[in-house]
């Protein structure tokens, strides 16, 4: 199974220059919560924007570039969709953390969404694909208010597929 899980603002927008615009240590947490123990599919510039391998979690990460290598057991390196499709294994749940060309192609697959939606606009250059609320249903919705440490109004959601 395919879940996804991102931080975005009002606009879309979820990173630019390969990071993130913001700094939220309770996402970060929740975050951590919820891709503890699982495989996280993501793409090169995501991986590389990491500040460390994440423990307890396999990174899947995708290139076209043949000759990417990570000394490290807790990475494999895919080169196509097809791929890494083609390893995975149905009882397991996997996290597409991103970036936005990540989340363009495989969020078709995805059956649960876990969004951190900032309640602002950023000017950024990366950003996650349009939903289509048809398609979606939501199954939590939590107001975060401005809080010592995390200065940015939020809601932390659960969407399911519709099917
Ligand atoms: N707010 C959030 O929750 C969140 C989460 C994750 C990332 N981000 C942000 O998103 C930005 C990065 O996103 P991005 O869209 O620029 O990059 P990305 O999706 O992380 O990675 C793109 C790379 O993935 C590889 N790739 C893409 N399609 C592929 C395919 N079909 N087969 C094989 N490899 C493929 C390519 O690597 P090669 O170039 O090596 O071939 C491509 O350059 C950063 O700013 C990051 O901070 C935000």
């Amino acid at each position: 199974m395919l879940s996804a899980i991102v931080a975005l603002s009002k606009n879309h927008v979820i990173g630019k220059d390969n990071r993130l615009l913001w700094h939220l240590p309770d996402d970060l947490r929740r975050f951590r919560d919820l891709t503890f123990g699982h495989p996280m599919i993501m793409g090169r510039k995501t991986f590389e924007s990491l500040p460390h391998i994440l423990n307890e979690r396999h990174h899947m990460v995708l290139t076209r570039d043949t000759k990417y290598v990570v000394e490290d057991k807790q990475v494999t390196i895919f080169s196509s969709i097809g791929e890494l499709l083609a390893n995975l294994e149905c009882d397991k749940e996997y996290f597409v953390i991103g970036g936005g060309e990540i989340y363009t192609l495989l969020l078709p697959l995805c059956e649960t969404l876990y969004i951190t939606k900032i309640n602002q606009d950023f000017e950024g250059d990366t950003r996650f694909p349009e939903l289509d609320f048809a398609q979606w249903y939501t199954v939590e919705s939590i107001e975060v208010l401005s809080n010592v440490g995390n200065e940015l109004p939020h809601h932390f959601m659960t969407l399911k597929r519709l099917h």
